[in-house]
């Protein structure tokens, strides 16, 4: 397994591979890496003879200091995992010295109100951090294909958007959300959740399975006050935003259309951890 740590090192190593009309699959990551990570990692393998896996904990998209420090970093536990999957990825983990250079400068984009949406609302500057990384990922990778969970549409929209106006040269391909048994979308977030809130935390998914069946006769304002009553009622979780949204603009849905899709979002905390999930509607 190569851990490069050095941009101008594995950009040489990857054009060597480019160089013989290889294709390059990318999966951009945090780290403390779980299942659905690798879920993404074996699509990337499966359409693409290489696979790079980034592991870098952003400062820039977090708006909470708190939430960047207790970021769980496990990167020997990390190259373990993907080695499961196969000896023949390769992992970029810079510093962020080596991402950013000398100055952690954060770029700011239009995506057209996409960034305005849900996470927008509640995470100043986040959807400016993430695309600023990945812009640069993509610069120092230059993936044919770089792979994207909906665990996190809103980001997953967000990167489409910014490939589309910015020209990358990449294929941006979303991949659908890996559960845990209980239901509860995997994140590195989940090994924080202390027992209690463990329990309690797939309450959200099992939320979001109810409204989508409600939305089959219901209005969305019907749907979101039931959510949110839910919430009010529960000992443990609590909800930030609860929305029914077009997945074109992630608008909040006004009047349901039958030409439109949409899909519902959820943010609720589980003590001082923050979980997200969503599910398609129609
Ligand atoms: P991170 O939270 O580590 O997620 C990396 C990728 O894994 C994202 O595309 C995310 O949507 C996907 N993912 C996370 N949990 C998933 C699950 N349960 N099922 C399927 N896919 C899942 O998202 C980020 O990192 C960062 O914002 C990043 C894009 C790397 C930029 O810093």
């Amino acid at each position: 397994m190569t851990v490069f740590k050095d941009k101008s090192k594995i950009q040489k190593h990857i054009a060597h591979y480019k160089a013989q009309g290889i294709t390059v699959g990318f999966v951009p990551t945090m780290g403390a890496l779980h299942y659905g990570h690798l879920s993404l990692v074996r699509e990337a393998l499966a359409n693409n003879a290489l696979c790079v896996v980034s592991i870098f904990v952003n400062p820039t998209q977090f708006d909470n200091a708190e939430d960047l420090k207790k970021y769980p970093r496990t990167l020997d536990k990390d190259v373990k995992l993907l080695e499961t999957v196969s000896k023949a990825i390769i992992i970029y983990a810079p510093s962020v010295e080596d991402l950013y250079g000398a100055d952690t400068k954060v770029e700011h984009f239009n995506f057209d109100g996409l960034e305005f949406e849900m996470e927008g609302r509640f995470r100043t500057g986040h959807f400016d951090g993430v695309a600023t990384v990945v812009k640069r990922l993509f610069e120092i990778v230059k993936p044919d294909q770089a792979y994207f969970g909906e665990k996190d549409y809103q980001q997953l929209a967000i990167i489409k958007k910014l490939t589309e106006k910015h020209n990358c040269p990449v294929q941006v391909k979303g991949w659908k959300i890996h559960r845990e048994e209980s239901g509860l979308a995997m994140s590195s977030r989940n090994i924080r959740l202390k027992p209690d809130y463990k329990r309690a935390a797939p309450f959200i998914y099992k939320t979001l399975q109810a409204a989508k069946i409600k939305f089959g006769t219901k209005s969305a304002k019907e749907v979101t006050e039931w959510v949110e009553k839910q919430f009010a009622q529960h000992e443990l979780l609590e909800l930030e935003y609860f929305s029914i949204a077009d997945i074109k603009t992630l608008k909040p849905v006004k009047r349901k259309s039958k030409t439109k899709t949409y899909r519902a979002f959820i943010a609720a905390y589980a003590d001082d951890i923050r979980l997200i999930d969503n599910i398609a509607l129609n």
